[in-house]
């Protein structure tokens, strides 16, 4: 089977950490969402993966030597938006396929996903999850036959019809493609699902998976933490610091001897931790990473190659790639460091 993952937006919410790698390419617990995915698609037999690119293209062509699953990239000259991004990728597809946003972290079970779609067969089958505020997403009304009744894109707060909504992992028939047309911006959302719910061929399946939307800055946070805590049931890389501390460090870590560290935490290949600097909890610290003499880092996330002056105090705070804090500062909750100026941070896990 083939999967297509879109991959193509420019990440505005998440600027300026989206200034250097697209949103796709950010670290979640030290590895990228697009190997996450391309994990997943692999375990469930995916022979090929075509990733629709489009914003920063280039920064996607390293994941073409991966061995477990073929990856081909797909780009855009301009933004052809969700449903333009489909048909062009996808071009040739003559088989049922997976897509996926390249913006949504969750565990759910493909193979029930696709075997769901076989056995409802219709002409798409949308993944849905449970929110507590639908107004931001695609709202998705089902009937007792899990048939999709319309689909509603962002209705105004509290008319939404369900808490239902399009969790963004879809399973197509290649006969979907025929509805999207060329050579121009086509929303999947707004175009193509309205209308293929009206024409009844359009199924929901609920999930109650873990499902997050890492698009803004705080959920960037949380989805980092999500993976520390277990919540998102994917594994932190790195051995265990010691037995049953939840800290995991990668190779190459140097860490002093007095310094603290207090799980949930993760460390990258690389990292050093100066002395008597302290470490979590909820600490996801990246590879390259150097932590200065008396910092303090807890509830953050720094990207590869930040560096933390020594003394500063960081908490709720997010560190680009290469960003720097100098010492002495205090960040608290919201604040986001800019990615540093110096040569971008490939994620490790996508080196
Ligand atoms: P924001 O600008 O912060 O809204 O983020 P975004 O650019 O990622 O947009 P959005 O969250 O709506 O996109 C959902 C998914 O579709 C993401 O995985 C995007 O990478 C992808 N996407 C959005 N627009 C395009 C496009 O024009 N082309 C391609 N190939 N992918 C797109």
């Amino acid at each position: 089977m083939k999967a297509l993952i879109l991959v193509g937006g420019e990440g505005t919410r998440l600027r300026p950490l989206t200034t250097t790698l697209p949103k796709p390419l950010l670290p979640v617990a030290n590895v990228s969402f697009v190997e996450r995915t391309l994990r997943r698609l692999a375990e469930v037999g995916c022979d090929e993966v075509v990733l629709s690119t489009c914003y920063k293209s280039e920064a996607f062509d390293h994941l073409a030597q991966r061995s477990e699953v073929r990856v081909r990239t797909v780009v855009e000259s301009e933004p052809l938006g969700t449903g333009g991004a489909i048909g062009w990728a996808a071009r040739g597809f003559d088989e049922r396929f997976l897509v996926l946003n390249g913006d949504v972290l969750t565990d759910v079970d493909l193979e029930w996903v696709i075997s769901s779609h076989a056995a409802f067969a219709g002409e798409a089958t949308i993944v849905l999850t449970p929110v507590d505020d639908p107004s931001r997403f695609g709202v998705v009304p089902t009937d007792d036959g899990s048939r999709v009744i319309e689909f509603v894109e962002k209705p105004a707060p509290g008319t939404a019809p369900t808490n239902m909504i399009n969790a963004g992992t879809y399973v197509v028939e290649p006969g979907m493609l025929e509805r999207i047309p060329s050579g121009r911006a086509v929303s999947v959302e707004r175009e193509v699902f309205p209308a293929m719910a009206a024409e009844g061929v359009l199924f929901g399946l609920a999930s109650d998976a873990y499902w997050l939307d890492f698009g803004t800055h705080a959920t960037y946070l949380q989805a980092n933490l999500d993976c520390l805590s277990g919540a998102l049931r994917e594994p932190v890389p790195g051995r265990e610091l010691s037995p049953g501390a939840a800290v995991r460090v990668d190779d190459g870590v140097e860490v002093a001897p007095d310094a603290d560290i207090a799980g949930p935490a993760a460390i990258g290949a690389g990292t050093t931790v100066g002395a008597a600097a302290s470490i979590g909890p909820d600490a996801v610290v990246g590879a390259d990473v150097v932590i200065g003499e008396g910092a303090e880092v807890a509830r953050s996330v720094l990207l590869d190659g930040a560096v933390i002056g020594a003394a500063a105090r960081l908490d709720g705070v997010i560190v680009g790639g290469g960003g720097a804090v100098a010492s002495g500062s205090v960040l608290g909750p919201g604040s986001v460091v800019p990615p540093g100026a110096g040569p971008v941070h490939v994620p490790r896990g996508g080196r």
